[in-house]
């Protein structure tokens, strides 16, 4: 009984000791709800991620005692670096579109807000109508609406350009930032899947070269053998008069590259892209594959590959 009562006592006095050491304190300034946006989704995401992704942080009193101060400190300091609602008002809508497709997206892979900071604080998990609630938000933020007669124009334009072959004039294609260079033979690649992207409205087809297919045919999709490379093509997508849906003019192609010793830094892929008609490489500088990284970081129990291969027919067909 008495050891018993040292021991508490103990954790009393050590408990108040470590009081002494206490991180920076964070700084923190309110945050307007985000301009435009329904009370209720404003509710939710002040409720669930504004600790970490604005100017504000609104810490209970448990948060401020060490040693558990450290870590909530880290996450809002790292959490508002990678993402930050407190710049909402300055970025144009499809900026704002685009943060809000990044964020659902964390939400529906539950990467997002930490579990760590929710198994501590309750109230800021998402309940399945919290989700439910963002994702048709989201969704409504971007009707289809038939395409205007600007943006036509560019795919028409793209289309005469490769019909009379001046397409291909626009001379050698630069390299990545990150020096990776342009690979043109991915049209030649099979098609892997094809995505529909509602918030910027653009249609994708993924490619994956003869190693990808190789690895999808044989089950390996899991971790995919160095050498397997896809490529990921977005075009604007074209909503036309009579409702139709087709791909418009060329917005990007982006690839993957496996080569898990060489990409180590990056999660054992090489990521590039290039831009618009004239391919112009994305990205500042090298750094730019963070983003890519980040973003792909949910699916890491799949080698950060979102993409489901469709069957791959071959293998069926050469056994009848
Ligand atoms: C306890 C702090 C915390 C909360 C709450 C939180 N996040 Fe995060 N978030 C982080 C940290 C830390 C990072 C950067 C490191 C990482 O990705 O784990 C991050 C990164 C992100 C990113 C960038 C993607 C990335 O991996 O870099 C997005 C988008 C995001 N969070 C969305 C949300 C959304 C949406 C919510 C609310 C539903 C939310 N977060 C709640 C801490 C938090
Ligand atoms: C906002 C989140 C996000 C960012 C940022 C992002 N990706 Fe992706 N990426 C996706 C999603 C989601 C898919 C699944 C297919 C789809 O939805 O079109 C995908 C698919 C891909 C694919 C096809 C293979 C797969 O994983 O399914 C490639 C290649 C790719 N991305 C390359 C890149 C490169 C290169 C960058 C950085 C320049 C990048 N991505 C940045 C979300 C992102």
């Amino acid at each position: 009984m008495k050891k018993a009562m040292m021991i508490v006592i103990g954790l009393i006095v050590a408990t108040g000791v470590l009081q002494l050491f206490r991180p920076e304190k964070v700084p923190s300034t309110p945050a307007a709800n985000l301009a435009g946006v329904p009370p209720e989704v404003n509710r939710i995401l002040r409720t669930s991620c504004f600790d970490c992704h604005s100017s504000e942080v609104n810490l209970r009193w448990y948060d401020q005692l060490s040693p558990a101060s450290f870590l909530v400190n880290k996450h809002v300091l790292e959490g508002r670096k990678a993402f930050n609602f407190s710049g909402w008002d300055s970025l144009p809508t499809p900026a704002q579109n685009n943060m809000l497709y990044y964020a659902l997206n964390q939400a529906l892979a539950n990467e997002m807000p930490l579990p760590s900071y929710t198994m501590v604080h309750g109230s800021a998990s998402l309940s399945a109508e919290d989700k439910a609630l963002l994702k048709q938000y989201i969704f409504s933020r971007t009707p289809r609406k038939t395409t205007d007669t600007t943006q036509l124009h560019v795919a028409d334009k793209q289309y005469e350009a490769f019909v009379n072959g001046t397409l291909q004039a626009t001379g050698k294609v630069k390299p990545a930032p990150n020096e990776i260079a342009y690979i043109p033979d991915y049209r030649n690649w099979k098609m892997m899947s094809t995505t529909d992207r509602f918030d910027n409205g653009t249609v994708r087809m993924i490619y994956a070269n003869d190693i990808a297919v190789k690895a999808i045919e044989e089950h390996h999709t899991k971790e995919w053998p160095d050498g397997a490379v896809f490529a990921k093509a977005a075009w604007k997508e074209q909503v036309n008069a009579d409702g139709s849906v087709t791909a418009g003019a060329f917005w990007q192609v982006e690839f993957m590259i496996k080569d898990a010793g060489k990409y180590a830094q990056t999660a054992g892929w090489g990521w590039a892209r290039w831009r618009g008609d004239d391919l112009k490489p994305y990205g500042a500088n090298a750094a730019f594959t963070q983003e890519c990284v980040s973003c792909h970081q949910p699916m890491k129990g799949n080698d950060y590959v979102f993409t489901k291969p469709l069957n791959l027919f071959r293998a069926l067909q050469q056994k009848r």
